[in-house]
């Protein structure tokens, strides 16, 4: 593997550390520079910042270990309570794995995480990334996690120009070699926070960088450039009918989604499956009761990891006594009241159909014309639900 040799490494560890004791970000999982800090606190910012910003993490982190203060208490909670919690964050498995984590660490562990980076990695939800910044962080091992922050630093520092992902290697390499025996944790935030704040993807902010003198991306010219990416395949597009239906008792109807895969255990309104096609008929053959459904205008759009979702949704007021169609799945359904909506356990894509329902939200929603009618079908077409 071609790591650079020779670089003045002796330099920019100590540059790094005394930059982030002056200018590090005090984030409420943080112990100050130079302290460990609580396992516990490390595990969860760590789980809720995959693919999570800071900004958006740091209440949901404040909640949660208002909540569950440690492991134990974690453990214990009920999953569907921890999904509510997590809803909005996005990436639901990880919620799924934080709960079977505390529950293993509790259970198995004697409520303590294990202090070695083999030893974490055997927890759910622990990847590579993970078990290395809490080794380094908790444990104050000499432990080197890489996440894409990290990465954009290090490609610039040493001018890595191979493109990503199949640098990853090379970068790893670069970040363990430069890796200190001790502050290893403080190494690793102070990276994580010069990517954040000097070293950003756009316009870099070199002038204020600590290891500017250093960095070999700002002498070939290209720190903004690095790091370079592979072209990445197009995003496939689904689509799918979603169905809102309103009891004259102000309950909304809930299904459960099967407990493993994509939004795994979350809340949906009944659907349709998601297929590169748009549904046909979609009231008359997937429609969870018999109701006079209406198509409300507009779309609304929803991106996950691996493809883009278009969603048509329909609504419909029932009585008391709408009786569900096994369509349905009624065993998975049921009546929620709209005052709980907030804290169930609701992935973000449905609560923008809710919204959308709801006339709240255009602004997620492409106008595909003036409100339109769907006939229910030829068996309950104008009626409403018996
Ligand atoms: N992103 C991932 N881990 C982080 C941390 N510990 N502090 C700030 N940003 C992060």
């Amino acid at each position: 593997m071609d790591v650079p040799k020779g670089a003045p490494d002796t330099k920019i560890v100590p540059a790094l550390l005394a930059w982030y004791r002056r200018e590090g970000r005090a984030l409420p999982w943080r112990a100050p520079p130079g302290k460990l800090q609580d396992p516990y606190k490390v595990w969860l910012s760590e789980i809720m910042l995959q693919q999570t910003t800071v900004k958006a993490v740091t209440p949901r982190f404040i909640d949660f270990l208002r909540r569950w203060p440690d492991v134990d208490a974690l453990g214990k909670a009920a999953l569907g309570d921890v999904l509510a919690a997590w809803a909005g964050l996005g990436y639901y498995a990880r919620a799924r794995n934080l709960h079977a984590c505390a529950r293993a660490v509790s259970e198995t562990h004697g409520g303590r995480f294990p202090d070695t980076e083999a030893g974490l990695r055997a927890l759910p939800g622990i990847g590579a990334y993970t078990a290395a910044a809490i080794a380094a962080i908790a444990f104050g091992r000499r432990a080197s996690p890489v996440d894409g922050n990290i990465e954009r630093v290090l490609a610039r520092l040493f001018a890595v120009e191979m493109p990503l992902p199949a640098a990853k290697p090379q970068i790893k390499a670069l970040a363990e070699r430069l890796t200190p025996a001790e502050h290893a944790g403080d190494f690793a935030q102070a990276l994580m926070d010069l990517g954040a704040m000097v070293c950003t993807p756009r316009r870099p902010a070199c002038g204020r960088c600590p290891v500017r003198p250093d960095c070999r991306g700002v002498a070939a010219g290209l720190a903004d450039l690095l790091p370079y990416k592979a072209a990445k395949a197009e995003r496939p597009t689904r689509r799918g009918a979603a169905f809102v239906a309103i009891r004259e008792d102000g309950t909304v109807l809930l299904r459960e989604r099967p407990p493993k895969g994509l939004l795994g255990g979350m809340l949906e309104t009944p659907s349709t499956p998601w297929d590169e096609r748009q549904p046909k008929e979609a009231a008359e053959v997937h429609a969870p009761l018999i109701a006079d459904w209406t198509c409300v205008p507009g779309i609304v759009t929803h991106t996950f990891t691996h493809f883009h979702l278009e969603l048509t949704v329909y609504r419909a007021e029932v009585g008391r006594d709408a009786k569900l169609t096994p369509a349905a799945d009624p065993a998975r359904c049921r009546w929620v009241a709209q005052r709980d909506l907030a804290h169930a356990a609701l992935p973000s894509v449905m609560r923008k159909v809710l919204a959308h329902a709801s006339g709240e939200v255009r602004a997620t929603s492409k106008s595909r014309g003036a409100r339109k009618r769907a006939s229910a079908g030829p068996q309950r077409a104008r009626r409403r639900s018996a």
